[in-house]
């Protein structure tokens, strides 16, 4: 997996820049806001200096007996303070705005990319993992970027204090010159081991949202089976081990900074004496000292927030790779449709030749050929793993036949667009996904401006207006999380007035009524039977009396089709079918 690459890659200079440079295209819409921002970063820099300055000049003042100058460097210094402090005010507003803009922007972009990529991903990707890198990595970059750029400010304006003093005092100058590359070697060594250690905290906090993200989905399952337990130490280990990363890395930090407090008493040190005794042996100016005294705790702020850029270059480069894997193509491939807007459909599907894996292993399914007449309602039957869900794959384009074609309408399913075959093919599954919002609007999202009264019309075909007319808040009902939980059967009979909303042509049910009661069994069936009369219906049914008047069974068997014919044909005529209706029956 790309993102295991990911953990253990070293990310060289040019790939620092490649990405810096491939997220700017994002950023470079706000180019004015970010351009003021760094400019008024850049001078409150610089007021760094002034600051001291003016402090050093005025108390020299002051050994000079000259109150008024004093003052008058106070004057400034306070006009520095203020304008300042409007400058802060400014910056965060700006640099506030640029965040929302571009983090929602980012999200946005994100987002989308995660709804056209192919279903095939999320085979293989862990809905924690989207989940985090959708909703964390943009902010994180934004915030690495600006506290990069502010480090930098500091580092140059300290570099250019550093020349300064260098022409004054070329002894002091030497000693931030020591101190500068002691903490670089520092800074490089230390940065190799937070790389390393910031990666696998990330993959280890995916682990810990995905648990949580799947136990919260499947909770019913977690209860249900009794491993409420297991769970729960599954997700403190992963905790434990995502503490014990983050320990190591604070221990690697404290370790740093520890260094460069010694690096940084000792210059101080250095410093002091050797510009006191310029002073007293007449060859600095003792304003000098005192500006060089007020800045070095800056220059010393400025080596010891080195220790810092390595983490956040390298939390930078992380958190871009993992946004470029989402919005670049090379992982999250996008689907890819036709550009033939097919209106209208009369619902004849043919699978031609049609050969099937996922991975390239082994044969999911082998020369398939069926030919689905339209407005029939046809029965897929077979033994579990026999391929009759991965057909109804095929068929959505949820994944990508490559031997073989199947056609609607004589038109091959590559070549219609998205909203076409989205449109005219519906799916409804044992456990319909409905969204946390009112009936009305779960249905209406399937057709944009549907009035009310066609709402209405597709739930009394699919049997489902009474029962929610009977409802207090009747099609206003929220449905799921402080709503109204519906059975397995009501909420298929939503999916399909759903289906009858979206004017589906052709509609697919995969193992829909098998775990329903008879009597919601009964119906879902009307609902069935009364769609059927102008749709293509195929079922795929594991319990055989459910699916026997259908207008035709087809048998799959190790992914052939063995055997098509009605009921009656296949029960005299079928060795495999018989077996199977028989087990039927008797589990029945
Ligand atoms: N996303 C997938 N990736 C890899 N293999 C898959 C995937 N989905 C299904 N398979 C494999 O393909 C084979 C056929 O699966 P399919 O879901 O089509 O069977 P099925 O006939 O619908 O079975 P059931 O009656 O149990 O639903 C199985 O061996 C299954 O393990
Ligand atoms: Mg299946």
């Amino acid at each position: 997996m790309k993102d295991l690459e990911n953990v253990e890659k070293k990310f060289t200079r040019e790939e620092t820049i490649g990405l810096v440079k491939k997220i700017w295209v994002y950023i470079r819409k706000y180019k004015k806001l970010v351009v003021i921002i760094l400019i008024l970063t850049t001078i409150m820099g610089a007021f760094q200096i002034l600051y001291s300055l003016f402090w050093a000049k005025g108390v020299v003042n002051l050994t000079k007996n000259d109150f008024k100058q004093f003052i008058l460097y106070f004057g400034f210094f306070a006009i520095l303070w203020v304008i300042h402090a409007v400058f802060i005010l400014i910056n965060n507003y700006l640099y506030s705005r640029l965040e929302r803009n571009f983090i929602v922007d980012m999200k946005q972009k994100m987002y989308e990319k995660v709804l056209n990529v192919g279903v095939n991903i999320f085979d293989n990707k862990k809905s924690g993992e989207i989940i985090n890198k959708v909703s964390l990595e943009p902010n994180v970059v934004l915030n690495n970027l600006n506290q990069i750029f502010k480090m930098f400010v500091g580092l140059v304006t300290a570099a250019g204090f550093i020349i300064f003093i260098s022409i004054l005092c070329p002894l002091i100058g030497m000693y931030y010159l020591i101190a500068l590359i002691i903490i670089y070697i520092s800074f490089k060594t230390n940065g190799v081991k937070t790389k390393k250690i910031q990666k696998s905290i990330r993959k280890s906090d995916d682990k810990v949202v995905s648990i949580l993200n799947q136990s919260i989905q499947g909770i019913r399952e977690v209860k249900g089976l009794g491993i409420k337990e297991s769970i729960l130490s599954r997700f403190v280990l992963y905790l434990s081990v995502l503490r014990k990363k983050q320990l190591k890395n604070t221990d690697i930090q404290i370790r740093f900074i520890i260094s460069i407090s010694i690096v940084r008493l000792v210059i101080v040190m250095s410093v002091f004496i050797t510009g006191g005794w310029y002073v007293y042996t007449g060859k600095l100016a003792l304003e000098y000292f005192l500006l060089i005294d007020g800045y070095t705790w800056v220059i010393l702020q400025q080596f010891e927030q080195i220790s810092y850029l390595s983490q956040l270059v390298q939390g930078l480069n992380v958190s871009l790779s993992r946004i470029f894997e989402v919005l670049d193509d090379d992982v999250y491939t996008i689907e890819k449709f036709g550009d033939n807007n097919v209106e209208k459909l009369e619902g004849q599907i043919e699978f031609k030749d049609l050969s099937f894996s996922y991975d390239t292993t082994s044969k999911v399914l082998e020369n398939v050929n069926i030919h689905i007449p339209k407005n029939k309602k046809i029965a897929i039957v077979g033994k579990s793993g026999s391929g009759k869900s991965t057909l109804f794959n095929l068929l959505l384009r949820f994944y990508e036949c490559k031997e073989g074609e199947i056609l609607i309408d004589g038109i091959n399913i590559k070549e219609f667009n998205e909203d076409s075959l989205r449109k005219h093919i519906s799916v409804i599954r044992q456990e319909p996904f409905l969204f946390n919002s009112t009936i009305k609007e779960n249905l209406a999202m399937v057709k944009s401006g549907a009035t009310f009264d066609e709402i209405r019309e597709s739930c009394k075909i699919a049997y489902i207006d009474e029962y929610i007319m009977s409802l207090p808040k009747q099609y206003d009902t929220l449905i799921g999380e402080g709503g109204v939980n519906l059975s397995g059967g009501q909420k298929q009979r939503i999916a399909i007035a759903r289906a009858m909303l979206k004017k589906s042509k052709i509609m697919l049910f995969d193992e829909a009524t098998s775990a329903l009661d008879n009597e919601s069994q009964y119906n879902v069936k009307k609902a069935i039977d009364e769609v059927a009369k102008d749709h293509t219906v195929i079922i795929i049914a594991h319990r055989l009396s459910t699916v026997i008047d259908c207008d035709e069974m087809i048998l799959l068997d190790d992914g052939k089709v063995v055997a098509r014919g009605t009921h009656d044909d296949l029960i005299k005529n079928n060795e495999v079918y018989g077996k199977l209706y028989n087990v039927d029956l008797i589990n029945g």
